[in-house]
């Protein structure tokens, strides 16, 4: 058994939490054999509803998990973490764009950039869930100047993930065999979900989807839009945002942070652009990228087609306006 690492949960009295706190429980993010110190942060009002979550988390019976500490102060909650989950913020209601929640949101971040700057390892591994996350990602890494800004990531495994399944569903395979699809750009109705990299294990190895598939409108037209709107979708009909897939999906990206891409294989994350494929220059950008040794890389030299880089252009214009009201907002 390794020492335990402090992983901090934020908005740990929230849905996501609910699920995400169970697989980091069970070892299914850090490993079956890396015991964890939980540290729980929600705000003043949500401690007594906290306090139900750290009685089920006790009643799981994890012997992984070493202590539990609940908080709703930020000092506290960022002490020494190794891994830090940003779910806490406003969740997005039905009939609520994304920018609305901008300006409630951003601050938030600001100051938890100051606190994970001020407590935290240097080597913290900080992934943003709350929305808009990749603008939330900005923000923290910009107010937490002495942590590395790739250590700050935003999460799209969730689009990935729907994405995933809605090309499964459609050539009737399990989900297992299909592998590198990618969300290019924002965590909003702006992403770009692109199959034209993806394969498929028919049995007998990885081919092309779009092979596979023979159906190019099909991936030009609703695949696109059935993942930008699953999370609206999901709103409408649960009248709550995803959670369980949301958690699941937070799992999936931290530990691929943790232990690293297959070989073969690559994840989308929103992570500090670097300008590859046309994206600007210094906004938390969603992209394909390899993970080795705790440390991501843009996958290079892939073939955006035509259709998509004007969504490409669309996506990367929506995240310089966030930044610019996310830096008005939290400059004044
Ligand atoms: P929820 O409302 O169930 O839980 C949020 C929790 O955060 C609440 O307990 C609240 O008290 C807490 N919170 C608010 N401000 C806080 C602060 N300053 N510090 C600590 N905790 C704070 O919301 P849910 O469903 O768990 O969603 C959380 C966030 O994740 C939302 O912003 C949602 O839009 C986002 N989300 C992101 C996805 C993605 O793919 N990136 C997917 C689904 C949801």
């Amino acid at each position: 058994m390794s020492s335990p690492i402090r992983v901090v949960v934020t908005g740990a009295a929230g849905q996501i939490a609910y699920s995400l706190l169970y697989q980091i429980a069970k070892g299914d993010v850090f490993g079956a054999d890396q015991p964890v110190i939980l540290h729980l942060l929600d705000i003043p009002p949500m401690m007594e509803v906290l306090g139900g979550v750290v009685m089920e988390i006790i009643d799981l019976a994890l012997p992984l998990v070493t202590e539990i500490v609940p908080t709703a102060d930020p000092t506290v909650a960022f002490k020494d973490v190794e891994a830090a989950f940003l779910v806490g913020a406003m969740p997005r209601q039905q009939g609520m764009e994304r920018k609305d929640l901008l300006s409630a949101n951003v601050k938030i971040f600001k100051v938890q950039g100051e606190a994970l700057d001020k407590y935290a390892k240097k080597t913290v591994k900080v992934l943003v869930v709350g929305n808009p996350a990749n603008t939330n990602a900005l923000v923290c890494s910009r107010y937490a100047p002495s942590i590395p800004r790739e250590n700050f990531t935003a999460m799209t495994r969730l689009d990935q993930n729907r994405g995933r399944a809605q090309i499964a569903e459609r050539l009737k395979v399990n989900v297992g065999q299909v592998k590198n699809v990618i969300i290019w750009g924002n965590h909003s109705a702006t992403q770009v979900p692109d199959a034209n990299s993806a394969t498929v294990d028919l049995g007998s190895g990885p081919v092309p989807v779009t092979g596979a598939l023979k159906n190019d409108e099909w991936l030009k037209g609703e695949f696109i839009t059935t993942v930008q709107k699953r999370g609206a979708a999901v709103i409408a009909a649960r009248k709550m945002s995803s959670a369980v897939s949301a958690a699941k999906a937070a799992g999936d990206h931290m530990h691929d942070i943790w232990h690293g891409t297959a070989p073969g294989q690559f994840v989308s994350m929103g992570v500090l652009s670097d300008g590859s494929y046309g994206a600007p220059k210094d906004v938390v950008f969603s992209f394909p990228v390899t993970i080795e040794n705790k440390e991501w890389k843009i996958v290079q030299g892939l073939q955006v087609a035509d259709y998509h880089k004007p969504l490409l252009e669309a996506t990367g214009k929506e995240l310089l306006e966030e930044k610019a009201e996310a830096i008005e907002v939290c400059e004044h």
